[in-house]
């Protein structure tokens, strides 16, 4: 076998065949199953969304009506997960408190019944339903407060707010929500999706394969960005101090979080769909400062570093839109968990289908033929 030339985080090397998405970074595409992005995210809705994603193509209205019937019914969490999450430190991290739960599901739904799709599409259900109440209920216990339980009346995105809340979402909130969780239920293959495909390699249980993606997600090189964003913006505190403040990080060769891809040189769509979105948001709710700064990060960041293809992320404007909506600042990974459950969900399916356990390989560069040294001697 021909040895192939290392890659630091296997930058440009295929992990998978896919054709659940697309991206074009030259070009600022993304395409979920071949839809645009921006069509899905004006017409669409998240289950909507994530059907496609899933089970690879639109929903009839009966199918639709079915797997929304199916969450809305499942939505409710084990009273023994309930008290597990209980006793979570309440100065734990939301992703923690997260990851530790979807793995406990697995305590419940043990049977590994891969080849069944009863079993996928249960499996599936249950953790698109549970997710976003793991994450409410968490929240709202480290509140020192009960859990509020979903209300079957409300669509999966009002409910989510609902629970978090403690009262129901005004409806413009609500659909922006929804939109949000369109715009990062999936996007190819990276890290949390890759870590979630090697752990279904191992045709272990769909609890650990989103557990593992979970885990995978909270570092703020990946999902974590959009926390660190608001910190950074408040930091900045003025549009005055955008110029010095950048200027004093690029010199140091800090990272700017919320700039910069891998694969996007351009301006990420996504972002452009949730800057729009948090114009509609303060128009209706009141004026965010931090926005006055955050745009003029982006003219800044475009002089300075935008010749290298640094732009704007999808991190960048979704933790303004999630502010003013109330979501805590350490919720919007969990947040963005409670969308791309849906997308590793559909690798999961994917990887199934044509599973090869992954086992690449390395280059050692270590010693050879060392003798053992006695622990007197060391
Ligand atoms: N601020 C300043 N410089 C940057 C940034 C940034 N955010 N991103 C990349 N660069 C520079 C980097 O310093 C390097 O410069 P040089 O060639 O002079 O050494 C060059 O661009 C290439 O950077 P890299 O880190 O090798 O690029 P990568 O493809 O490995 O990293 C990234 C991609 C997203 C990890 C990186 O851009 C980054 O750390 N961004 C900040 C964190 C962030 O916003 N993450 C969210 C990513 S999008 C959503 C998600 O995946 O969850």
């Amino acid at each position: 076998m021909t040895l192939c030339e290392y890659k630091p985080g296997l930058e440009g090397i295929p992990a998978a065949q896919s054709s659940i998405s697309h991206v074009d970074g030259q070009k600022g595409i993304l395409e979920y199953r071949g839809i645009r992005i921006e069509e899905l995210a004006e017409k669409s809705t998240f289950l909507e969304t994530a059907y496609l994603l899933i089970w690879g193509q639109l929903p009839s209205k009966e199918e639709l009506e079915a797997f929304e019937h199916e969450i809305r019914y499942h939505r409710r969490l084990k009273y023994r997960i309930r008290d597990m999450m209980k006793c979570f430190p309440e100065s734990g991290h939301p992703m923690d408190a997260l990851q530790a739960s979807a793995a406990a599901l697995g305590l419940f739904y043990s049977r590994r019944d891969l080849h069944n799709p009863v079993y996928i599409r249960d499996a599936v259900v249950r953790l698109m339903a549970t997710i976003p109440t793991m994450v409410a209920a968490f929240e709202l216990m480290r509140r020192g407060n009960d859990p509020v339980k979903p209300r079957d009346n409300l669509d999966y995105a009002a409910n989510f707010l609902y629970m978090l809340n403690e009262k129901e979402p005004d409806p413009l909130a609500a659909r922006i929500f929804d939109i949000c969780l369109i715009l990062h239920v999936e996007h190819t293959m990276n890290a949390s999706t890759f870590s979630a495909r090697v752990t279904a390699s191992t045709l272990t249980d769909p609890y650990a394969v989103v557990a593992s993606a979970v885990g995978t997600l909270g570092g703020p090189l990946h999902g974590g960005a959009n926390e660190e964003v608001i910190q950074m913006l408040e930091e900045i505190g003025t549009v005055d101090n955008v110029r010095p403040y950048l200027e004093d990080r690029l010199q140091r060769k800090a990272k700017i979080m919320g700039f910069g891809h891998r694969v996007y040189k351009v301006k990420d769509p996504r972002a452009n769909i949730l800057q729009s979105l948090a114009e509609q948001l303060f128009e209706k709710f009141g004026y965010d400062k931090y926005y006055e700064i955050a745009q003029e990060v982006e003219r800044v960041m475009a002089e300075k570093v935008g010749s290298k293809g640094i732009y704007p992320n999808v991190d960048f404007y979704s933790g303004l839109v999630y502010r003013k909506m109330g979501i805590p600042t350490d919720l919007f990974t969990p947040v963005f968990a409670i969308a791309r459950v849906a997308g590793w969900l559909a690798h999961w399916k994917e990887q199934l289908a044509e599973n090869r356990i992954f086992r690449p390989t390395q280059i050692y560069n270590g010693l050879h033929e060392v003798t053992y040294t006695p622990i007197e001697k060391r």
